[in-house]
């Protein structure tokens, strides 16, 4: 996220404009919480990841009153237009901003990759790259003392980490929100993978499957000496988000925020910045907002054929 502010502060900068950071999300916006941002303010944000804006969740925008008063103030400061950076529930609050006539451009950023509008969107590399770490270094004791590790990723209730982590890592078994899969399922596989002389197995499962850690661990416990695994858990969950964004996001938050203020300049409204087809796309927040973003299931069919 750090990349994509800079990039809409320097290229707003260039443009001649001024630009004003919203602090810690739509809780700041309801209450005008801004700073003004130059193009030093945002020296050596690039390789920080998280926002140095900060961020909240905030229920309270979802009252018409609070998205009211948000634009009021926002006329007051004379804004001209809002650039809104995240996921679903960032982009819904963007949507209602438009359609209560405050010019807005929403910025895809979500570690889940769960935006239509968006092949990938910002953090899904750096976290898949975090996970995939996680899971080489698990497999080192896995291998060596023969042992089933579970590793659950982050998500929500999409699999695309989970999904593309396993195959990375290499995964025997994926379990994933898409897909229903049972405890035996996953015990089975990993029986197999011992048959077939694997001397270690790891299950990627996903925070939003209906099985997560919790539910196999609790399974696997309970069933324990009929299954005959010790089953080991790490759960990701933060870390994920944490850690320098690689090339790959900071590139790619670049190359939105500036699509950003080249749409302001343009006059294009309530409109997402994403990737599509490896070009900046502009897709309308009503389009996506609430739609969306499945899996590749021939990916899912593969992941199956590899872990054989
Ligand atoms: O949406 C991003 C995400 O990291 C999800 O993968 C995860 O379920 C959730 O946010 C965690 O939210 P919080 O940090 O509010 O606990």
């Amino acid at each position: 996220m750090n990349a994509g502010i800079r990039a809409v502060v320097r290229t707003a900068v260039s443009r001649g404009w001024e630009v004003l950071g919203v602090r810690h999300g739509y809780a700041g916006l309801a209450c005008g919480d801004f700073i003004p941002l130059g193009r030093r303010d945002v020296s050596g944000v690039i390789g920080r990841g998280g926002t140095m804006l900060g961020s909240t969740r905030s229920p309270a925008f979802l009252l018409a009153e609070t998205q009211e008063r948000a634009i009021r103030i926002l006329r007051e400061r004379a804004v001209d237009a809002a650039v809104v950076i995240g996921g679903d529930g960032s982009q819904a609050g963007a949507l209602a901003l438009w359609q209560r006539g405050f010019p807005v451009v929403g910025v895809a950023s979500t570690i889940d990759n769960d935006l239509h509008g968006s092949d990938i969107t910002i953090g899904v590399d750096t976290a898949l790259n975090i996970a995939l770490e996680a899971i080489d270094r698990i497999k080192v004791t896995a291998s060596s003392h023969e042992r089933a590790f579970l590793v659950e990723v982050m998500g929500r209730n999409c699999g695309y980490l989970a999904l593309m982590s396993g195959i990375a890592g290499g995964a025997e078994c994926i379990v994933l929100p898409e897909v229903k899969t049972d405890p035996e399922t996953v015990a089975r596989d990993l029986r197999a993978a011992y048959e077939r002389g694997k001397a270690h197995a790891i299950v990627v499962v996903a925070e939003g499957a209906q099985y997560n850690a919790e539910g196999l661990s609790n399974f696997f416990r309970e069933h324990s000496e009929r299954l005959g695994f010790d089953l080991r858990v790490v759960k990701l969950g933060h870390v994920q988000r944490g850690g320098a964004p690689g090339v790959f996001d900071r590139v790619l938050a670049t190359r939105m925020g500036a699509a950003a203020t080249e749409s302001i300049q343009q006059g294009r409204f309530g409109v997402l910045m994403g990737l599509i087809g490896g070009e900046i796309a502009a897709t309308p927040l009503a389009e996506v907002v609430g739609k969306e973003h499945p899996l590749d299931m021939k990916l899912v069919d593969l992941a199956a054929v590899l872990a054989q």
